[in-house]
């Protein structure tokens, strides 16, 4: 495993790579690695030569600057874990200043509309941010696939779009949510939860699977009603957002439609703590 901070020594080593014929996968991530990302490792390697996995704090993405500064900074476990795999990996662990050139602003990206859906309605510039950065990290590691989690499945498809747009697209690759044993979605901010609360979460994802149940009978109104229901008074958690939304284009649904495939999203608080799931309604 190799590690480096430069984008220079990083464009040297994947141009020798290329020219060897490699096959070349990108892992991006923010540390404060756990099973979730190293699932995506492992995705990656087993289908390419080299996986490349970048751990970036990413300032332009954060909308809360107090959401910035408690994100976990664990670069010496993040290494460990990541050398423990045994795969052929390059990590590449740039300063903002570096990747950015100087100049951390995002860049303002249109998605066909995917950007102003969940996440984007509650989290003004996220994915201008998540834009910015992704699209300078495949343009320096031009990989010939890409793995994102369905955990930020909406990201997911922002990033396809990304890449569609752009002059050398990458296959992105999306991979299956990694969950704790009680079924809570995997999430660095997870070690910031009491273990009490921790524990009490998995009412997050047990809700989720409920509305699944009900998604072959009852109306997409009536699922909203109940799990707003289940959620109003909860000593622990508060909803931010839940909607059903057609897995394509993210547009929240009311009336369901033969032959299309749905998902439920979630944003939930605890205390100042967010968390997000998600789950295939009907395949
Ligand atoms: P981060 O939150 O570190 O996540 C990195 C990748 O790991 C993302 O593709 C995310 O969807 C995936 N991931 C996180 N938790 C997961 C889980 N429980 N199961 C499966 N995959 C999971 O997402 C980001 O960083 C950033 O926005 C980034 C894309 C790196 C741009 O800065």
């Amino acid at each position: 495993m190799q590690i480096i901070k430069e984008k220079a020594a990083l464009t040297g080593v994947i141009s020798t790579l290329k020219s060897k014929g490699f096959h070349i996968g990108m892992v991006p991530t923010m540390g404060a690695l756990h099973e979730g990302h190293l699932s995506l490792v492992r995705q990656a390697a087993a289908i390419c030569d080299v996986v490349v996995v970048s751990v970036f704090i990413n300032p332009t993405q954060f909308d809360k600057a107090t959401d910035l500064d408690n994100y976990p900074r664990t670069l010496g476990s993040d290494t460990s874990k990541l050398e423990e795999l045994n795969l052929n990996l390059i990590v590449f662990t740039p300063t903002a200043a570096e990747l950015y050139n100087d100049n951390i602003t995002s860049e303002h990206f249109q998605f066909d509309g995917l950007e102003y859906e969940m996440e984007g309605k509650y989290r003004v510039g996220h994915f201008d941010g998540v834009g910015t950065v992704v699209k300078k990290l495949f343009e320096l590691v031009q990989p010939d696939k890409a793995f994102f989690g369905e955990k930020d499945y909406q990201q997911l498809l922002i990033i396809k779009k990304l890449s569609q747009l752009s002059h050398h697209p990458v296959e992105v690759i999306g991979c299956p949510i990694s969950r704790e044993n009680n079924g809570l979605a995997r999430s660095s901010r997870n070690e910031r939860l009491s273990p009490e609360i921790r524990l009490e979460a998995s009412f997050i994802h047990e809700t989720l699977l409920k509305a699944k149940d009900k998604f072959g009978t009852e109306s997409v109104n009536q699922i909203t009603q109940w799990l707003e229901n289940e959620f109003k008074g909860h000593p622990y958690f508060k909803l931010e957002y839940f909607e059903i939304a057609d897995s394509e284009g993210l547009k929240p649904v009311t009336k369901k439609v033969g032959g299309k495939n749905y998902r439920a999203f979630i944003a939930v608080y605890s205390e100042d703590i967010r968390l997000i799931d998600n789950i295939a309604l009907n395949y």
